[in-house]
Order: C-alpha cells, then sequence, then structure tokens
C-alpha cells in the first residue's frame, strides 16, 4: 500500500471493493465537485480582518480569481467593490477558518444565525466527507491521527451546530435552502443526522448530539453496497424490487458501518455504538439486522429511521415540485399516525413538531 501512495497513488481501493461496492461512485462524485464553496458578502463585517482568502468567479470564462487575500483587513470600499461582483467563494479547505470567523463576529439577528448555521451545515459536511474518504481509503491504516483530528472538528462543530438550531425558529428552512452541491447524492447522512437532531432539540427527545454523531456515520455500510443495489434505495417503491443478495447486504449495513468505524479505530461510547446498530430497527419487529424488541431500540435510532423516511420522499418530491422539508415532514407524520407500524403511536406523538 504504502508502495502505491509513495508512486504518486492519491487513494488505494482494493480490487474486490472496486468491482463490487460503490465506494468508486462516491470518491469520484467527491472529487469531481468545485473545491470552491460559495458564501454571501453579508456573513463578513467592514472593520475585520479575514484569515481565510475569498475569490470571485470571472462570468466570461468561469475562472475564478482572488478578491481579498488571507490576512487583509475588509475596509468600507473592499466591502463595496464584493457586493459588486456578486458570488463570493472559499475554498473548501478553509470552511472551518470561515465557520471560526462568522463565531468570533456574531450576528444575532434571525436572519444571521440562520445563515451561520448553513455555513456550519457546510462545514460538517465538507469534514464528514474528508472522513468518510479517509475510513474508505485502504492505504490509510496508519493515519489515525489525520481521523481523529477530523473527528475532533467534527464533534466541535456538531455541538456549536447544535447550540445556533435551537435559537433559530425554523431550523428545517436551513435544509431547505442549503447549497445543494454540498450534499452528496450517495451519502446523505449529513441531512438526514441534521434533521433528526433538529426535530431532537425541539422536543426533547433523544440526545441531540449522539442523533447528530450516530446519523453521520449510520449508513457508512451502504458504499459496500454494489452501485445496482444503492440504486435501488432511492425511493420506498425501488427498495421493494432488491433481489435476495441485495437485500441481505442491504439488511447487512448497520453492522458493516459500525465494523468500519471499529476496524479504523474510531473511538464511540457503548451507547453511540448501540444506536448505530439499531437506526433500522422497527417497532413491529419488522425491522434489521436483528429484529429486536421495541423497548430495547434507542429512541435516538427511531428518530434516526423516522428522518430517514422524511429524507427519501423528500428526494422524490423535491426533484418533482420543489416540496419543503416541513411538508414532506408533515405527510410522513399523518400516514404514519394513520397506520403506525415502524413507529409507535406514543412515539410519534413525542416527535409531534404542532404546539412546539
Ligand atoms: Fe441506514
Amino acid at each position: 500500500m504504502d508502495f502505491v501512495k509513495k508512486s504518486g497513488g492519491n487513494f488505494v481501493i482494493l480490487s474486490f471493493d472496486l468491482l463490487n461496492s460503490s465506494q468508486i461512485e462516491y470518491i469520484l462524485s467527491q472529487v469531481g465537485k468545485e473545491s470552491f464553496v460559495l458564501v454571501g458578502a453579508e456573513n463578513l463585517k467592514v472593520g475585520t480582518r479575514v484569515n481565510f482568502t475569498l475569490y470571485t468567479k470571472l462570468t466570461l470564462n468561469n475562472k475564478v480569481v482572488p478578491i481579498l487575500q488571507s490576512g487583509t483587513e475588509i475596509s468600507q470600499s473592499r466591502m463595496e467593490k464584493m457586493k459588486s461582483v456578486g458570488d463570493l467563494h472559499i475554498r473548501k479547505g478553509e470552511i472551518d477558518l470561515f465557520s471560526k470567523y462568522i463565531n468570533e463576529h456574531l450576528d444575532i439577528s434571525e436572519e444571521g444565525l440562520s445563515r451561520r448555521c448553513r455555513v456550519q451545515l457546510q462545514s460538517v459536511s465538507i469534514l464528514h466527507v474528508n472522513l468518510v474518504l479517509l475510513l474508505l481509503d485502504q492505504g490509510e491504516q496508519g493515519s489515525f491521527e489525520q481521523g481523529r483530528e477530523l473527528l475532533k472538528k467534527i464533534y466541535e462543530l456538531c455541538d456549536q451546530l447544535l447550540r445556533d438550531l435551537q435559537l433559530v425558529s425554523r431550523p428545517w428552512e436551513i435544509f431547505d435552502q442549503a447549497d445543494p452541491e454540498v450534499f452528496g447524492q450517495v451519502d446523505r447522512s449529513v441531512v438526514i443526522a441534521c434533521l433528526a437532531a433538529a426535530t431532537s432539540l425541539r422536543t426533547g427527545v433523544g440526545v441531540p448530539r449522539e442523533i447528530l454523531l450516530a446519523g453521520l456515520f449510520c449508513d457508512l455500510g451502504l458504499l459496500q453496497l454494489s452501485p445496482k443495489c444503492l440504486g435501488h434505495l432511492n425511493s420506498r417503491l425501488e427498495r421493494a424490487k432488491l433481489d435476495a443478495e441485495d437485500l441481505l447486504m442491504y439488511k447487512n449495513h448497520p453492522v458493516i458501518s459500525l465494523r468500519i468505524l471499529l476496524e479504523r479505530k474510531i473511538q464511540m461510547s457503548e451507547r453511540l455504538k448501540e444506536i448505530i446498530l439499531c437506526t433500522h430497527e422497527q417497532a413491529d419487529r419488522q425491522g434489521f439486522p436483528n429484529a429486536i424488541a421495541p423497548e430495547k431500540i434507542p429512541v435516538e435510532s427511531t428518530i434516526i429511521l423516522f428522518h430517514e423516511v422524511v429524507d427519501l420522499e423528500w428526494r422524490v418530491s423535491h426533484g418533482q415540485n420543489k416540496t419543503s422539508f416541513p411538508e414532506v415532514w408533515q405527510d410522513v407524520y399523518k400516514r404514519e399516525h394513520e397506520s403506525p407500524e415502524a413507529f409507535t403511536l406514543s412515539f410519534l406523538e413525542r416527535i409531534s413538531w404542532e404546539n412546539k
């Protein structure tokens, strides 16, 4: 493996995984993405100094050029110039510096807090991708330090995001307006984890931080499935068409997720492991991988499952008529409430958004 790296290879993937899993799809979908993210001038303040570089895109040739170098103070005239060029971008690798800048120059208006949540969501998403790539890279067995550092940053950003989500009156709007470029098509974990944590914060059901962390990592195992199998997971109808072998693999994905984390020595509490393992267990004992008794399912796992269903329906309906998350959430809630199967009535009543 070291030989491959020293020979200039960026990423090591085993031939079995290359042929049988969706890892290469995931890697290419991430590597092929822009290395810049959009940030608005409204996030910047005159009189402050930035420690990241701001860029703009030239309309003629789409070329990205710097407009404000790292270490520069934002004067009134520079601010006006930046506002006049329209879209501003930063390098993805500097997203945590940008996130820190926003935290240091607090705008406590409702709009300011929402903007901050959006930036934190982007930051969590970008660091999550970096960590997933590191976990999948077979040439990085020794980069324990790098993984621990990334995880520490993710923990810090998640804590900050949760604090801010608590202060925003309509947190789900943040997910509707989030930059679609930031979220993967292969891996929807960040959106599901954040939606579930927002519901937990709003209703007091479950521990939001555990929900957020378990949600980020519970679907790692999906990347071991074949692209064909993964393609069938995009709607409830398609899921019913999985053949016996693919179904078995799919039903085992929480176990595979946990195995990847343990093999890479990611430190987790016993509770977090249990939540990850139970994210597809159901109240009617039709869940997987173990179809355990409903009273043994952590409520955090059930909240993640509920939002996985919401996200699945949102992905189907969003492409057609731009339905918002709250609308899909209420539709799923109503349907499940009318004939409870995967979720108990008491769980559904506890997570109701009404009067919250
Ligand atoms: Fe899952």
